[in-house]
């Protein structure tokens, strides 16, 4: 019997077949229930069990599908929105992509402010979902292009004054959607057992939310943020410069971290810079065959060069992977746009890494 008979075999003797009505009403059923895989050979020589979910099993590519469907169902509960309604959104890329797919299902039409650290395919792939797109050009004063983002946003508002703005960077709704799915379906994959948990500071919706249900039913785990250097999400932050990592890296403090969220769910916050992160996840790509975004890529080194540190063996590590790094091949993995950009430390790891 080859491989792939016995493993159908025993999906129908578990009744994982049979038990399921076989598929799905539509794309939104699909979103959730991504893989926890052992990143064995990149944790060679740790003591602990370094671990990663990969959120881009998620069928827009990234975590971001899970926010999206809370900040739309949310929606849906507030206003009365019927086929034709406007969304505005303002996105680096994945938060648009599940917006996208949501809204092509329901018949909402959306528009996203983005930013030129937009990968072009990621852009194309939002005009094939039918998103209208409003691109941002120009850098606000502390580097980024947050700033001028809200500006726009704000002239975009008065000309459509019936759309709905959705605010990812104020959402309990998001926040909601990723402790009741994300950190809920982490502590089933991982039994009674999870000793660090290793997530992406950006707009603050999935780490706040899962943190949230961590500490709700396991207390002890430790939370770690991850962020890039220079960035402001965080109010340890440092001062503003130029931020090259999707998703990460924000110009203003999110509300989602506000009040006492920041001291109650986060233990320790941990500043790469994007050529570590990178070179991680270029290393991942050749000696695991999981190729994920930079943002994984700075979680994954997080864990590996600092958290894994504070464990024996026995312990056991979990890094969220926000996105698949196929989305970024004419960016972080492109060795002309490094150059660009100033990042020359992963351009040999691109060209080489072991
Ligand atoms: C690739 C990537 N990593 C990390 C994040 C940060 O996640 P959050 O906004 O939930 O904090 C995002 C958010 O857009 C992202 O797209």
């Amino acid at each position: 019997m080859t491989a792939l008979a016995s493993l159908a075999s025993w999906y129908e003797r578990e009744g994982i077949i049979a038990g399921m009505a076989g598929f799905n009403a539509s794309v939104l059923e699909a979103i959730g229930n991504t893989p926890i895989v052992e990143l064995n050979r990149f944790g060679a020589g740790v003591g602990p069990s370094l671990l990663a979910k990969h959120e881009f099993t998620n069928p827009g590519g990234s975590m971001k599908d899970r926010a999206a469907l809370g900040m739309i169902e949310w929606a849906e509960r507030e206003y009365d929105l019927s086929a034709g309604s406007e969304i505005i959104i303002s996105t680096s890329g994945n938060l648009g992509i599940g917006m996208a797919m949501i809204c092509a299902v329901k018949g909402y039409r959306l528009i996203c402010l983005f930013v030129p650290k937009l990968n072009p395919s990621t852009e194309r792939s939002l005009e094939l979902l039918g998103a209208e797109l409003v691109k941002v050009g120009a850098r606000d004063h502390t580097g980024g292009f947050h700033l001028t983002r809200l500006e726009r946003l704000e002239t975009l508002r008065a000309e459509r004054p019936n759309a709905i703005y959705l605010d990812q960077y104020d959402s309990p709704a998001a926040i909601e959607a990723h402790r009741t799915s994300t950190g809920r379906e982490i502590l089933e994959q991982m039994g009674a057992q999870l000793d660090a948990m290793i997530m992406i500071a950006g707009t603050g919706v999935s780490s706040m939310g899962i943190a949230r249900w961590l500490r709700e039913h396991s207390p002890d785990t430790e939370i770690w943020l991850v962020d890039e250097v220079a960035s402001l999400t965080l109010p340890r932050s440092a001062r503003p410069e130029p931020l090259f990592l999707n998703g990460m890296g924000t110009s203003i403090q999110p509300n989602n971290y506000a009040g006492d969220a920041f001291s109650r769910f986060v233990d320790e916050v941990v500043y790469v810079k994007a050529g570590e992160a990178i070179a991680t996840a270029t290393h991942i790509a050749r000696t695991k065959g999981i190729v994920m975004g930079g943002a994984g890529g700075a979680a994954c080194h997080v864990m590996r060069e600092h958290a894994a540190a504070g464990y024996g063996l026995g312990a056991r590590l979990l890094a969220l992977i926000p996105d698949q790094g196929s989305r970024y091949t004419q960016t972080q993995f492109d060795l002309e746009w490094l150059e660009n950009m100033g990042i020359s430390g992963p351009a040999l790891a691109v060209r080489n890494s072991t």
